[in-house]
């Protein structure tokens, strides 16, 4: 079984695991993530060792600072002033990767492009100890919810790894935005923990949405999958189902519900956002066939916790065009 280790006391030992090839869960801002060594080729096949993960879908690398991120990518005007705006923090940008870039090619899949983000927090601070960039998914199985407790991670991939390193709950609770310069402008390939509109603020320009030609493979529908179907948009709860809220009023039939979990009692996205998954486990562990989900509005947040419900919804193992 992993040990849980307070981040306060973890520095060194995830240090020694990572410098050995092998694997640590972390605590970001948006999510946990399952680390290794980016440029050593058996550290990142012990991720997806452990996730389960199909072999194609490409990993985020994560980086320190810009002089990191710099040697590894090319980035163009736009892409920059993102990343002085939003780094460390929830984006991550996806760009032409360095053909002398020490990224091992099992990060991005054999892709001319690389996915890169800069974490806040213990995770910083431990690729800027390690002096190399740290691939990290979620740390879940794959096919499951992200983890946003030391504890859930334990429970989904303790048995596979050696040290979960607990820095409470994470604060943001979804993953990061996903953004990517093309031709014809800035293209959202997955929406996040930073909402779309304050990166049209910074950037001047909409986003563009949807397919673009070009799209990383192994995105499923189902992602996100809880054991429990997940019936969204519920307007009224029927025998037996439990119920993810969000606000003050309540569907009707609430009191039909077998467990009810509230995102945000006052109606609050970020709150509501950081709740998301930990929320959806804890209906899922009650037990119910079926979860009825209250409306969340699409503003904001809103519409990255629209997302991942719509692919926790979904038909599993249905391939959805973006991630
Ligand atoms: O918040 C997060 O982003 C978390 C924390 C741990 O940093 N990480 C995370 O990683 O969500 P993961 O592996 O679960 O999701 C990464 C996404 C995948 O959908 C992958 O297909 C996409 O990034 N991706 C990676 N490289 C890409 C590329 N070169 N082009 C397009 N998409 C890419
Ligand atoms: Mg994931």
């Amino acid at each position: 079984m992993a040990d849980i280790v307070s981040a306060s006391e973890a520095l060194e030992p995830a240090l020694a695991l990572l410098e050995a090839g092998d694997v640590v869960a972390i605590p970001t801002e948006t999510v946990y993530g399952l680390a290794g060594d980016a440029t050593n080729g058996q550290a990142v096949a012990r991720i997806f060792e452990a996730k389960g993960r199909p072999r194609f879908n490409p990993l985020i690398a994560h980086v320190a600072d810009m002089a990191m991120a710099e040697r590894i990518a090319i980035f163009d005007p736009l892409s920059r002033r993102l990343a002085e705006a939003f780094w460390p923090g929830p984006l991550t940008l996806v760009l032409p990767l360095r053909k002398e870039a020490s990224i091992h090619p099992l990060v991005s899949a054999g892709l001319d492009t690389v996915a890169l983000r800069m974490p806040k927090g213990f995770g910083g601070e431990l690729i800027r100890r390690l002096g190399r960039p740290l691939a990290a998914p979620s740390a879940n199985s794959s096919g499951r919810i992200s983890a946003t407790t030391a504890r859930a991670v334990a429970d989904d991939l303790g048995r596979r790894i050696r040290l979960v390193v607990d820095g409470g709950a994470t604060p943001v609770g979804l993953e990061s935005t996903i953004v990517k310069a093309e031709q014809g402008g800035l293209r959202l390939l997955r929406p996040g923990g930073i909402a779309a509109a304050d990166i049209e603020a910074v950037a001047g320009s909409g986003l563009l949405r949807g397919a673009s030609g070009i799209q990383a493979p192994g995105m499923l529908a189902s992602h996100y999958a809880p054991g429990a179907a997940m019936r969204l948009d519920a307007e009224k709860v029927e025998q037996g189902e439990a119920l993810l809220a969000f606000g003050p009023t309540r569907a009707a039939g609430w009191q039909n519900a077998v467990a009810i979990k509230n995102l945000s009692e006052r109606g609050d996205l970020t709150e509501a956002a950081a709740n998301l998954f930990a929320f959806m486990q804890d209906l899922d562990r009650a037990g119910a066939a079926v979860i009825a989900v209250e409306p969340v509005p699409r503003d904001g947040l809103g519409e990255a916790i629209n997302d991942r419900l719509a692919r926790a919804a979904a038909p599993r193992d249905k391939p959805l065009a973006a991630s």
